[in-house]
């Protein structure tokens, strides 16, 4: 972290093109108050978690990046979908792939936020999330919480957020994420 600017790593647990969840995770990034900078990562080439797969000497390069994007982040910030009630497996294996090499989760200031459209706005998925905590060390911030229920009301052809409450939340989300960060690093020099 530099004095002045709190950088937060995020992905979206959606593939698809037109995803709600890639878009308010461009509207994260363009909402970021000053001192705050979000910074997306992409999980598109990343494979189903295998141990095969996994080795310290020669990193898929699809992992090694979200790996190192987590890692010399600030916090993180998951924009993810519900999918049946909990959490999608795109998320859930970007978890998995990240918690497998120490120093990326542990502490980790992390938020979540969320799109569906359906009427809960991920909030099943946001509870099912904050479970894996027990094993990955990673830190939530409890409140404010963004739910986007409806999402195909809430922004535009273009893909932009255009809900201004949704808007006010997220600014929000990224301030009291940005402030836990700082409260955290404090505690811990
Ligand atoms: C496999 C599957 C399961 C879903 N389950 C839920 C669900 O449990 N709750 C919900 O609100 N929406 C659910 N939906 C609808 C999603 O909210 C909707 O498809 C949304 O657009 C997905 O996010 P995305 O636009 O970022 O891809 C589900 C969709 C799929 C494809």
């Amino acid at each position: 972290m530099s004095d002045d600017v709190v950088t937060i790593a995020a992905f979206a647990g959606s593939l698809r093109k037109a995803s709600y969840n890639r878009m308010l995770l461009r509207a994260a990034v363009e909402l970021a108050a000053p001192g705050i900078k979000v910074v997306p990562f992409d999980i598109d080439d990343v494979p189903l978690f295998n141990d095969d797969l996994d080795s310290d000497e020669n990193p898929l390069p699809s992992v090694k990046s979200l790996r190192d994007a987590i890692r010399c982040a600030d916090a993180l910030l998951i924009v993810s979908p519900e999918y049946n009630w909990s959490i999608p497996a795109v998320t859930k294996n970007v978890l998995d792939w990240a918690s497998r090499e120490d120093g990326v989760l542990e502490f980790k200031p992390t938020a979540i936020m969320g799109a569906s459209t359906g009427g809960f706005g991920t909030v099943r998925m946001q509870i099912a999330i904050r479970t894996v905590a027990g094993f990955t060390d990673q830190w939530f911030l409890n409140d404010p919480q963004v739910h986007v229920a409806r999402a195909r009301e809430k922004f535009d052809a273009e893909g932009r957020l255009t809900d201004e409450a949704t808007r006010k939340q997220v600014v929000e989300l990224l301030v009291a994420l940005a402030a836990f960060a700082r409260r955290i690093k404090k505690v811990s020099v």
